[in-house]
């Protein structure tokens, strides 16, 4: 039986963890540094997903057959790199793959040099051309910090005067780093997620699905890490679907081959459906989150031979996929993407009739306790997106606790036809 270890400690890594354990080949998960949902699946090992010296040495002395790696953080700071050297398997793309997350202007130059759809755009590193170029230009203003900014580092400014205050933070107060930004092109239309398995050259399409990113209902309120998600997405058709994974994933991992960056991992396409197509908005080097919690419910196959074929840039071949759907809906710390208390006592999941995913739990002596911004994932299924809308709706009121909030619009816009329009 395999021993794997699963890098990262939210939502995504416990459905990884989850569908890792329906692998009859896999005997033993660890989780470096999970959290109280994981450790019912898994040993969690405290260790920060950063610490490559440490994790790396745990998956050596523990015999690890396999590690799989979710937060960007980790495949940022070169973990796979690291592993490989050793001699170990993992799964997720080197440092310099990752580059198609990390820098926005290697991504944008990639698309661009391989005629994948994406927005116009122009970079600049001083922050008077920058505002010089936006005058030009009409409103929204699309600003995009280059580097990783925990999702933080895109401003859609609706007046000169808000884009001239983020480029000035961006670019002269230098906000989240020394960096340039990305102006771009705006584009309007329904967004949605479409992970791949890739390696090499090969890319194997996971079901789509479609995250909720701003905090509140009706889509108002800051960006969050995402509240909520569902699969399938009834506004894709099928050539929508077709050309997304021929002339976008499939390039893409084409033109990375090229480069000399070839992947393996998962690669996120975060795409919009335009009135001119399907175009990129931004490209993950990983697994979504929660778009995982409700992508991997939904894979018949064995995870674990997928996973062990991408690490070793081997064929993945196909995968088989459920027929139900599924929805989930995130219950997040009051306050959040802002500052939040934690410590607050959670109760009731036992009464919940689906899945429920941890993303920032703790234990506090026999209790369950709120510890992060995003707290858990009620996931439910349904035979109809709306059957599994419905479910979730139902089931999220069963926990309870004094200080988290949830949407209670996840799915509505796609499932009302609203989105087609
Ligand atoms: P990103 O971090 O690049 O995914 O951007 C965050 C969010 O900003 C996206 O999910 C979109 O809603 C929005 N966005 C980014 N780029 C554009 C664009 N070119 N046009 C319109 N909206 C955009
Ligand atoms: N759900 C968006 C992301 O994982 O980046």
């Amino acid at each position: 039986m395999k021993k794997v270890l699963v890098v990262g400690g939210g939502g995504r890594e416990h459905a990884i963890v989850d569908a890792l354990s329906r692998s009859p080949q896999v005997g033993k998960i660890y989780c470096a540094p999970g959290n109280a949902g994981i450790a019912a699946q898994a040993e969690c090992v405290p260790i920060k997903d950063t610490d490559i010296d440490a994790l790396l040495r745990f998956a050596q002395e523990n015999a690890v057959d396999l590690t799989v790696v979710g937060p960007e953080a980790a495949l940022v700071v070169g973990i796979v790199d690291r592993f490989r050297e050793a001699g170990l398997r993992i799964f997720g793309p080197t440092q310099r793959a990752a580059r198609i997350e990390s820098s926005k202007e290697f991504a944008k130059n990639l698309m661009q040099q391989y005629g994948i759809p994406t927005a116009g755009y122009k970079t600049f590193e001083r922050y008077e051309e920058a505002r010089d170029y936006v005058h030009t230009r009409p409103l929204p203003a699309v600003l995009k910090y280059d580097g990783l900014a925990a999702g933080k580092g895109v401003v859609i400014a609706q007046s000169m005067e808000e884009a001239d205050t983020a480029l000035r933070e961006m670019l002269l107060d230098d906000k989240f780093g020394k960096g340039r930004v990305v102006i771009e092109d705006y584009l309007t239309g329904p967004e949605f997620s479409f992970m791949c398995f890739v390696s090499g050259h090969k890319v194997l399409p996971m079901v789509l699905a479609q995250d909720h990113k701003r905090a509140f209902e009706g889509d108002k309120g800051p960006n969050t890490g995402g509240m909520g998600a569902y699969s399938p997405l009834p506004f894709i058709t099928a050539e929508d679907e077709q050309f997304a994974l021929h002339r976008i994933m499939q390039r893409t991992a084409d033109a990375l081959c090229q480069e000399g960056a070839l992947f393996t991992g998962v690669l996120y396409g975060g795409l919009m459906k335009t009135p001119q197509g399907v175009q990129v908005i931004e490209f993950n080097a990983r697994f979504g989150d929660p778009e995982t919690e409700v992508v991997l419910p939904r894979l018949k196959s064995d995870i674990y031979e997928i996973f062990s074929a991408v690490a070793e840039e081997r064929d993945p071949g196909r995968a088989e996929w459920a027929d139900f759907a599924t929805l989930g809906i995130v219950l997040a710390s009051k306050g959040y993407p802002g500052s939040y208390e934690k410590g607050f006592e959670i109760k009731g999941l036992d009464q919940v009739d689906g899945t429920v995913y941890h993303m920032g739990t703790a234990r506090k002596e026999d209790r369950l306790v709120t510890s992060g911004g995003r707290v858990m994932i009620v996931v439910c299924r349904g035979e109809t997106p709306a059957e599994a809308r419905e479910k979730a709706l139902q089931q999220v009121g069963r926990i309870e606790c004094d200080n988290l909030f949830f949407r209670r619009d996840i799915g509505a816009k796609g499932l009302s036809g609203i989105e087609e329009k």
